[in-house]
């Protein structure tokens, strides 16, 4: 029996929707927010609005990408937490109308779940156990993955997720939101000649909000001597950041691995498409005999494809939400996913 699902994933400031196949990506679209680069980050009341503008004409999108009708669909995938309350109530509710006039089921997906999944969208795919480390603008986590539903959180950030250090730092530096992508592109130029104290987090956990204040104090002594410090010296700043950066996430990693003896290793989230973080990973990899997984860009960053190949194994195991399921912005990743 062939199984066509529609997935809809509105977590924080990017509207998505995707049709997933017999656990086949037909399409993925995405509409991003550019309108919180004026405000420095994401600002929820506007994420919402956002949202609901863009939500049917992403859908319909997705329909046109996949050559699929409507009435093939059967179930809706959604995102149902964690993220922000007024932009998971858009997704969800769509969902819920879009399945009940079609008197079809709905399947509800943890996006943090998701974010493991995508390694399922292509090929190659880990094989199970693995240890997945996710890191993007809203979290930082390394999970050992058992199973689609079983998955443990080993690690954590217990402040700023990686990708806010990147932001933040670039906020510092007036670059803009999010300032991620160009501070990898800066420090192409550069050399890690500046230190940033590695911070002394327990076991698997990880901290960055120590970083960006000693950054900040960094760029304040050296403001005082030459006011034009940062613009004289950026690429060796963002070089220097990015390197202690990356070096906070692989040193957990390894010891991870250490830990757990796995040697399938993957990384999803937006912060995956930094260069140095790949590069690291593959040395990484060469070293302690790992197999390394990286998703292509579009299923790393937030996206629909992700809930859609979660949701098509919940599908299988018959893991449907009830009607009156409603978003819960701080959703746990718990062992398993349907207790
Ligand atoms: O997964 P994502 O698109 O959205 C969520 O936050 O869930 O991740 C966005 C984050 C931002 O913090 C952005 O600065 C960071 O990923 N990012 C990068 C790079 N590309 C995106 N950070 C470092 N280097 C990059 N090349
Ligand atoms: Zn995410």
């Amino acid at each position: 029996m062939s199984i066509t699902l529609l997935a809809i994933e509105s977590s924080c400031d990017d509207t998505s929707a995707a049709i997933i196949k017999d656990g086949e990506v037909l399409s993925n679209i995405m509409a991003t927010q550019d309108i919180h680069k004026a405000y420095g980050g994401v600002v929820p009341e506007v994420a919402s609005r956002a949202h609901q503008a863009n939500i049917i004409p992403v859908v319909d999108a997705a329909f046109a990408k996949a050559k699929i009708p409507k009435e093939e669909i059967d179930a809706v995938a959604f995102t149902r937490g964690p993220g922000l309350m007024g932009s998971l109530i858009v997704g969800v509710s769509f969902a819920k109308a879009f399945a009940m006039s079609r008197n079809i089921p709905i399947i509800e997906v943890n996006h943090m779940r998701a974010h493991v999944m995508a390694h399922f969208a292509e090929a190659p795919r880990p094989q199970f156990p693995f240890l997945c480390l996710t890191v993007s603008g809203g979290h930082t986590q390394i999970l050992k993955v058992h199973s689609p539903f079983q998955m443990e959180v080993i690690g954590a950030t217990i402040d700023d997720a990686a990708g806010e250090a990147f932001d933040k730092t670039g906020k510092l530096l007036g670059l803009d939101y999010p300032a991620g992508p160009k501070i990898d592109q800066l420090a192409q130029r550069g050399k890690a000649i500046y230190s940033f104290t590695e911070p002394r987090v327990k076991d698997l956990d990880f901290s960055f909000s120590g970083l960006k204040t000693s950054i900040l104090y960094f760029l304040k002594r050296q403001l005082k001597e030459n006011p034009n410090f940062i613009t004289d010296n950026l690429a060796d700043i963002c070089a220097s950041v990015q390197e202690r950066i990356v070096s906070i996430l692989m040193n957990k990693l390894i010891k991870a691995y250490q830990i757990t003896g796995y040697r399938q290793v993957a990384v999803a989230g937006g912060v995956s498409a930094n260069s140095s973080l790949r590069k690291a990973l593959r040395e990484a990899g060469e070293h302690y005999g790992w197999e390394t997984f990286v998703p292509q860009l579009e299923y790393c960053t937030d996206n629909a494809a992700m809930i859609g190949i979660l949701a098509y194994y919940k599908y299988q195991d018959k893991q449907f939400a009830e009607q009156d399921i409603t978003p819960d912005p701080r959703l746990k990743v718990t062992l398993n996913e349907n207790t």
